[in-house]
């Protein structure tokens, strides 16, 4: 009965507006893109619209009409040699591994008909990556998977011939991800088959390590280094960095580290507390991190208080399903958003809530060949894509319904949220929004100014 449990609960328990992490709306509005179903709604919202959990997009009474059918971001302009023009939905990092062969092939070649990217996720480029030819987005942690050293150090030589490959758009060096922030890893040896030893440059059949802190940079300056070296050594393409925010005075560390040298990260990958994984411990899940919406805004504020955010991007990921989610990440300064559930939504997943058992009903969260046999890569492929479509799609109608032209525009005072039953107010009353480059002039007449004082550019330590 308790391995029964998720499915009694999703198919016969739950309403529509319950089901964690993801509601059954929300999975719903993702299994309907992805399928190309009617994804419309009847008899107007569900939602308490007087709870505290309520909020809302500013609608304008003149809706645009002339805009734009689709946004690019370039990301690595100035900078890189070779800078990528990425969609505004991408998926988010998963390894193989913690995926299924087919879940990665049928994620790459929805990218692939999509026209958007796919971070590989700490496990390096699998064959089944590569197979599709979509873009990919080749995510370093500290494990080096895929430019690794037999004794777990970064190997320059393997980095640089498998950065080469033209499939590989950005690199991202991640550092930690909101659902077990500050968490190494020992893949066990019984895990690691002949296809996973392959993909991440390991010995088959022997333990894996992947530790808490990297082993190549120790400091603020030492990681930019190191990020500046990862750019030059993949021939110029956009190289960014992945973090949950922990403690607001590191994010200021890194930004005291670029005024000072002049490197900079092409982008910042701000994942929230809310994000997913395969497996993780509960108290780190439930626990540590910082949300989303906090994290971002503590990354914009120090981009902007810096005058440093026309160098450097912001993407975004943390139960960021729909169109309406990407607008408030948007508002809030995001320049693109991931997406990792809402994919694995697409191929079909029922968050049967096995990932960490490798006995997934659906195919996507495991490593066993019989289990993958339903997940028909040529039928779930269109769904990928379709579903990221569907989400612009809605995307663009919120910006035309905003009066706006792109979704760049959208300001945190177009976003409004309850504060109890009779009140609300807007973002931008509620956070505090740094003015560019206020932490140069006068960073003591900011709330941040503590967080500031505390930061160093060659120590993450706090200082003062
Ligand atoms: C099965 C699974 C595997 C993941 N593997 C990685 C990984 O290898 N590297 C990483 O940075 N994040 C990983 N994540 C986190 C996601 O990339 C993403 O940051 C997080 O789930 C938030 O997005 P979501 O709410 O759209 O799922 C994984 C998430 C899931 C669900």
């Amino acid at each position: 009965m308790e391995d029964l449990r998720p499915f009694a609960q999703a198919y016969i328990v739950e309403d529509d507006l319950e089901g964690r992490p993801f509601s059954h709306q929300a999975r719903s509005l993702v299994y309907a893109r992805a399928k190309g179903d009617l994804d419309k709604h009847p008899m107007g919202t569900e939602l308490d619209v007087y709870s505290d959990e309520y909020e809302w997009v500013g609608h304008s009474i003149a809706p645009t009409s002339d805009v734009a059918e689709e946004w690019r971001v370039t990301v690595g302009e100035g900078s890189c040699a070779k800078p990528y023009s990425s969609s505004l939905l991408n998926i988010s990092a998963m390894s193989f591994g913690s995926l299924s062969a087919r879940a990665i092939e049928a994620l790459n070649m929805g990218a692939r008909l999509g026209n958007f990217a796919h971070n590989t996720g700490e496990g390096s480029i699998s064959r089944y990556h590569r197979a599709p030819g979509g873009d990919l987005i080749w995510e370093l942690g500290s494990g080096y998977f895929g430019a690794r050293r037999d004794d777990g150090r970064f190997d320059p030589d393997k980095f640089r011939d498998n950065a080469a490959s033209d499939q590989v758009k950005m690199i991202e060096l991640k550092l930690s991800q909101g659902a077990k922030p500050g968490h190494g890893g020992v893949l066990p040896g019984a895990k690691v088959t002949k296809e996973i030893a392959e993909a991440r440059g390991v010995p088959q059949g022997q333990d894996v390590n992947s530790p808490a802190a990297h082993p190549e940079f120790d400091t603020p300056i030492e990681l930019l280094e190191f990020v500046t070296r990862l750019r030059e050594l993949s021939g110029g393409k956009p190289t960014g960095i992945k973090l949950c925010v922990g403690q607001p005075h590191e994010i200021f560390a890194l930004g005291k580290a670029m005024l000072e040298t002049g490197m900079h990260p092409d982008f910042i990958t701000v994942d929230g507390a809310e994000g997913g994984t395969g497996a993780a411990p509960l108290e780190l899940s439930n626990s540590v991190g910082m949300p989303l919406r906090e994290g971002q805004i503590f990354v914009r504020n120090m981009l902007v208080g810096t005058g440093l955010k026309h160098k450097v991007k912001i993407a975004t990921s943390g139960k960021i399903h729909s169109g309406a989610q990407m607008a408030k990440s948007f508002a809030l300064g995001a320049d693109w958003c991931n997406a990792a559930r809402p994919f694995m939504f697409s191929l079909g997943c029922v968050q049967s809530m096995n990932c960490h058992k490798g006995t997934c009903p659906t195919g996507i969260a495991t490593q066993e060949e019989w289990r993958q046999r339903g997940l028909v890569i040529e039928d779930k492929a269109p769904r990928v894509a379709r579903f990221q479509r569907q989400t612009l799609h809605s995307l663009r109608e919120i910006t035309i319904a905003m009066g706006l032209q792109t979704p760049w525009e959208m300001k945190p005072l177009d976003m409004r949220e309850r504060i109890n039953g009779a009140r609300s107010d807007a973002f931008d009353k509620i956070y505090y929004f740094a003015e560019e480059g206020v932490l140069l002039d006068r960073p003591e007449t900011t709330p941040l100014a503590r967080h500031w004082e505390a930061a160093r550019a060659n120590s993450f330590r706090r200082g003062g």
